[in-house]
């Protein structure tokens, strides 16, 4: 029987939901900890005094002082906007037509998924992500590319093909029909397979019809295991356009709602803009919002009300949003979170920007009885923090006084280089993320 790996150094431990209660009550650092996993799962996590005493035949890898982790599950990316990250000077609807569309046209071609597909999870991976939500393209084959690539590295991952049939160009639309029958050759194929979710996806209400948005949801209602992720209420001139497509509607919402797509398998990035009505429709039906807050202030589309949607009880995930987010980092998204709610008037804690990015997405997608946790019987998605990774924040972390205050520099100002090491299902991975080519 393999001998399995203990992993030693600080742990980063929740038993509970780090928005809904007070975070010290749910939230610890151990800085005697230990992590014990073996089949690709945890076995056990605890002190590592006793776990070396329970495996004294376990390979060890011994990580000092820095602070081991469950892997960031990024909530809500567009993979195909790789290329395409940091493009100057739009907002949302000039910003997709100037930038995103064009490229996601060159999707058309399986080849060129496939190696953006392994740029965008080789990225993903050297900061730290093991999971990533992601929207393809309309066409098939950006699907299967993101999923093979998901697949060959071992990471769960869930994904599903764009459905836009109006308001984008002729290239990139497909047919309320033809988004049903392709979504559904998809799921079944992809869906629980391997470590892979299917996420049932028209990428907004401005670029499906109704008959689109309808045909989607009655596949939902067939498959309703599969999550469904849109976008909601980005930015004020969408809403308006949203309003003058949908008259009949009561909000942006209700323009799913109507059509069969909010339920609580429901995940929607953004949500900044909401009407009174539209929160307590989320939080009655247990809905998931994303917050994207890169994107959200590099699109210039607002400050989500982070502190007041997690009191009403609503599951929020923390995302990169990639491309229109202008980081692969979910470090960097903690940070960007930090500042946001601080422009608000909430200083959101370093206890809980680390739980959005991890426990929090995870059970925004439903995966949080696999990943996400430092638990026994989770998968082994693990990612071990360096806490001194550059001079600027080893400087400050020297200085700090408790165990957050030595890990927040790093959320603050960390990037890759703070990235010890990944691990997927147990298996230590090698960062082979090539150099840049000019
Ligand atoms: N709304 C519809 N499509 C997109 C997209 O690709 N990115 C962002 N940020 N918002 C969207
Ligand atoms: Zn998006």
């Amino acid at each position: 029987m393999d001998a399995g790996d203990l992993l030693i150094g600080h742990t980063f431990e929740v038993s509970g939901d780090a928005m809904a209660s007070p975070w010290q009550e749910v939230v610890r650092i151990n800085s005697a900890g230990a992590v014990f996993i073996r089949g690709g799962r945890i076995i056990e996590i605890g002190d590592r005094k006793s776990l070396k005493a329970a495996h004294p035949h376990a390979r060890v890898a011994d990580y000092g002082d820095h602070l081991i982790c469950p892997g960031f599950v990024d909530a809500h990316v567009h993979y195909p906007q790789t290329a395409i990250i940091a493009s100057w000077g739009k907002q949302l609807i000039d910003w997709l037509n100037t930038y995103t569309f064009p490229e996601e046209m060159r999707f058309s071609d399986p080849a060129y998924a496939r190696l953006i597909a392994d740029r965008y999870l080789d990225i993903a991976l050297a900061n730290g992500t093991t999971t990533a939500c992601s929207y393809a393209t309309i066409h098939p084959g950006s699907v299967n590319a993101y999923f093979e690539a998901a697949e060959a590295r071992g990471m769960r991952c869930v994904a599903g093909k764009t459905c836009m049939d109006r308001n984008a160009p002729q290239g990139l639309q497909d047919t309320a029909q033809s988004a049903y029958d392709d979504s559904k050759v998809l799921l079944q194929h992809w869906h629980g397979r391997g470590r892979a979710t299917y996420a049932i996806t028209p990428r907004f209400s401005p670029t499906s019809t109704p008959e689109q948005l309808s045909a989607i949801g009655a596949l939902w209602e067939e498959f309703p295991d599969c999550l469904m992720q849109t976008h909601l209420s980005e930015q004020p001139q969408e809403i308006s356009w949203v309003r003058s497509l949908f008259p009949e509607a009561r909000d942006y919402l209700d323009t799913y709602e109507r059509h069969g797509l909010l339920g609580a398998r429901a995940v929607f990035g953004h949500a900044i803009h909401l009407e009174p009505r539209e929160i307590d429709r989320i939080a009655e039906t247990g809905a998931a919002l994303v917050h994207c807050p890169t994107s959200n202030s590099f699109i210039g589309s607002g400050l989500m009300d982070v502190a007041g949607l997690t009191a009403r009880g609503i599951p929020l995930g923390l995302a990169t949003d990639t491309g229109g987010g202008s980081s692969f980092s979910m470090l960097r998204t903690m940070a960007a979170a930090y500042e946001i709610a601080q422009l608000r008037g909430t200083a959101l804690h370093p206890a809980q920007l680390m739980y959005l990015a991890t426990a929090g997405s995870a059970k925004a997608l439903h995966l949080n009885t696999r990943i996400g946790t430092l638990a026994a019987g989770f998968e082994a998605d693990l990612t071990v923090l360096n806490l001194y990774s550059t001079t600027a924040i080893a400087q400050r972390a020297e200085r700090a006084n408790n165990p957050w205050e030595a890990l927040f520099p790093t959320i603050m100002m960390g990037d890759d280089r703070a990235i010890a090491d990944v691990w997927i299902a147990g298996q230590r991975r090698v960062n082979t993320l090539a150099s840049p080519t000019p």
